[in-house]
């Protein structure tokens, strides 16, 4: 039932894929092995003498392209891993988050296509779009009904693009009613986890998954450089779209990938993030306390760690941060145009090994 959905879905990608292949211009990931290297960007060989020197045994430098000498097994099966543990059919690893959204949003939807994308979402999900030569629509925040609207409206292949948890409000998109919509209007939902990865599940999987929604979404891209703790960011969807993804999607293609380095770290990550359980228990003990203690400015809805706190005006903002500061608490003020004009907000990150007595200390502040 999924297959035959999924392959009707690919019918675009697939055929850009075989006129590849037709011009004999189709790429492929390759492990270059035991050759004499006429091929990296490894000059001096400084990867090759750091390399006994790391505390793992692994290189700092990939020296070139994932397409040329930047190609090793362990990022391959770390790819494997990580597709598993997000239940996804195959994933890609990027340089970073800002790399996986322009290459995705930048590559994928066509000349005559439609996205449709949150007012909110992050700048790496404006940038990839503006790259793209689709025509491109923001709805308001969450807001179904205009999403609905424009889905309307919109032709071509249609994209709907948000963030699972927003990246500078904390909130969760209404990602089952968005699924729904997507699905009547035939779209392909893409979903930014970076805030919700390691956070959101019982494992720390993200909202899609935890909302059973994997299946039915086109690509998830979760980033390793947050509650992950490493750099680095993976794409995850159909084969059809890692394939297309390997072969256009340009930021993937003209950089030289992660090192071993990176991407041991990534996957000791992966090893120990889902089994954090008693960490998660103790965000959401501060998330609540956070939630329940009346401060005398408005906060946003959040249930996640990031807690907005509205200080309309740049100049206010950054004086009750310097405030907060001068009591040790690392605050930032996140200014205009960051955040629209008016909405300037002190950002509060919660973290299990913050304390409840910190919590109300700054809230205590804020009173
Ligand atoms: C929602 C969202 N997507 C993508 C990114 C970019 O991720 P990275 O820092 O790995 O480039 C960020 C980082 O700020 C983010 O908040």
């Amino acid at each position: 039932m999924f297959l035959s959905l999924w392959l009707m879905k690919e019918d675009f990608l697939n055929k850009k894929l075989d006129e590849r292949k037709a011009q004999n211009a189709y790429r492929e990931l390759k492990i270059p092995e035991g050759m004499i290297d006429f091929c990296s960007n490894d000059y001096l060989g400084l990867s090759k003498i750091l390399h006994p020197e790391f505390p793992l045994a692994v290189k700092h430098g990939s020296t070139g392209s994932r397409l040329l000498a930047g190609n090793y097994p362990l990022i391959n099966e770390t790819e494997e891993q990580i597709a598993a543990f997000h239940a996804a059919p195959a994933a890609l690893i990027f340089n970073s988050g800002y790399d996986a959204n322009i290459g995705l949003l930048s590559s994928v939807p066509q000349r005559g296509d439609t996205i449709l994308y949150d007012y909110l979402s992050h700048a790496s999900i404006r940038d990839g779009i503006r790259l793209s030569f689709a025509e491109a629509f923001s709805f308001r925040h969450n807001d179904l009904a205009e999403l609905e609207e424009k889905l309307k409206k919109a032709t071509g292949n249609k994209f709907v693009v948000t963030e699972s948890v927003f990246s500078m409000d904390g909130d969760l998109a209404p990602l089952a009613e968005m699924m729904v919509l997507c699905e009547k209007y035939g779209a392909h939902l893409i979903v930014d986890e970076a805030h919700a990865t390691g956070v959101i599940g019982k494992k720390g999987e993200g909202l899609v998954q935890d909302l059973n929604l994997h299946s039915r979404c086109f690509a998830r891209i979760h980033t390793f450089g947050k509650a992950l703790g490493c750099h680095g960011a993976v794409v995850l969807g159909t084969v059809a779209l890692r394939n297309y993804l390997i072969n256009f999607a340009r930021a993937f293609i003209y950089t030289t990938a992660l090192p071993e380095s990176s991407v041991m770290a990534i996957r000791k990550s992966y090893e120990i993030f889902p089994h954090m359980h008693a960490e998660r228990e103790q965000l959401q003990r501060l998330v609540t306390e956070f939630h329940h203690s009346p401060i005398k400015f408005n906060k946003q809805q959040s249930n996640t760690p990031i807690q907005a706190v509205i200080v309309p005006g740049n100049e206010a903002v950054k004086n009750l941060a310097g405030q907060l500061q001068a009591k040790q608490f690392d605050i930032r003020p996140i200014l205009y145009p960051t955040v629209p004009t008016n909405s300037e907000r002190l950002r509060i990150v919660l973290h299990s090994f913050n304390t409840i007595e910190q919590v109300r200390s700054v809230t205590g502040s804020l009173q």
